[in-house]
């Protein structure tokens, strides 16, 4: 890449030791297994007898059948195909009914349908994906939102993307585009372009736009200073795919995480999760939040869908600072953290010190 000028990833999309959403809690119903597709897998995700998650490729060791055709009894898989049965949580293989007792010098045992660790937090499933040169690495603790006192309300919005996870994700944290893409009399006008600076600063695996008073010139902003005192603002990336914004005003706080979660090459789904502590007389909050947030998320979706046309055609781009670091410093911490992983080091940081971006948006 260079300083200033065409940017062509060599990158792989997804990034591997990892935990990913793959779909909301809300999706399952009881005992009854779902499918979910990520990075390129197609999973079979439930929760078991004891209301653990858990998450195995759908697929079938012994003839390929998805496991999702099967029956499941609260902790096992049975394929529809043999019979054989697989434990839910760590694919381990239980029966094959064909074996005759006695006889066969199978071992049963050793037979494994491919697990996924896999765990419930903030109302989705995550599953982890490994990295398959180093399977036995420890397993981080899932990501969680973060979330103040007092009672909260907690709202998800989801959305597919018609682009590849790269491009999801650079989407979110591109300040340029909001005057042109996010037009509406309660957010921005294209009007209201104006210079901004704001301080960054380096966190593990990602880095943070330090703490501020959010511009003053949109509606919702203006109705929690006059309601709650001056809010300030953090929103931070972190690898993979991760978007926190935390808005605080006195006791009152917005947490919010949204992740780009890639289904394929050239799909993703992008999921929000937020919670809140605010005006919790008002019974109607979730409902504006929720209708606000789908029609920012709709217009992203939408500009997502014409930019796939062009890339279609050429994937070149053109990085331009300081608007576009922030998709510069994601690519540049994809390829410390893949560096990493490679040479078994820690990871160099691309962000060494904190930084001042300036832009207009
Ligand atoms: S294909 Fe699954 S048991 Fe044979
Ligand atoms: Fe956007």
């Amino acid at each position: 890449m260079s300083e200033n000028g065409t940017h062509e990833s060599s990158v792989p999309a997804a990034l591997r030791g990892c935990w990913y959403p793959a779909m909301r809690s809300a999706e399952l119903h009881g005992h009854r297994p779902a499918t979910a597709e990520l990075l390129g897998e197609m999973l079979v995700v439930g929760r078991d007898a004891q209301k653990r998650a858990f998450a195995l490729r759908d697929f079938c060791p012994h003839r390929g059948m998805p496991l999702s055709a099967g029956h499941f009894d609260g902790n096992t898989v049975e394929c529809c195909y043999h019979g054989w049965r697989f434990d839910c949580r760590s694919g381990q293989c239980r029966e094959i009914p064909s074996l005759v007792p006695g006889e066969s010098k199978l071992k049963t045992e050793r037979i494994f349908a491919n697990a996924f660790p896999a765990d419930e937090a903030d109302g989705y499933v995550w599953v982890y994906f490994a990295d398959p040169e180093r399977p036995a690495d420890p397993v981080p603790p899932v990501p969680r939102l973060w979330r103040g006192q007092g009672r909260s309300r907690t709202v998800h919005l989801w959305c597919d993307l018609a682009c590849d996870v790269d491009q999801g994700i650079i989407g979110l944290m591109d300040p340029a585009h909001g005057p042109f893409v996010h037009q509406s009399w309660w957010w921005r006008k294209r009007s209201s372009i104006h210079v901004k600076e704001k301080a960054f600063e380096p966190v593990p695996n990602g880095f943070r736009m330090s703490r501020h008073t959010p511009s003053a010139n949109s509606l919702p902003y203006k109705l929690l200073k006059s309601s709650y005192g001056e809010p300030s603002t953090t929103i931070e990336f972190v690898l993979p795919n991760m978007r926190f914004e935390r808005i605080e005003a006195g006791k009152a706080w917005v947490s919010s995480r949204a992740t780009v979660t890639p289904i394929t090459a050239d799909r993703s789904r992008i999921d929000v999760v937020a919670s809140w502590n605010i005006f919790p007389w008002l019974p109607f909050v979730p409902w504006i939040f929720r209708k606000f947030a789908v029609a920012f998320l709709r217009q992203d979706q939408q500009t997502m869908e014409k930019q796939a046309v062009g890339l279609a055609r050429s994937r070149r781009q053109m990085l331009v600072d300081d608007a576009d670091r922030q998709a510069r410093w994601y690519f540049q911490l994809k390829e410390a953290y893949l560096e990493a992983q490679r040479t078994g080091q820690p990871m160099k940081h691309p962000i060494a010190e904190p930084v001042t971006l300036r832009w207009r948006s």
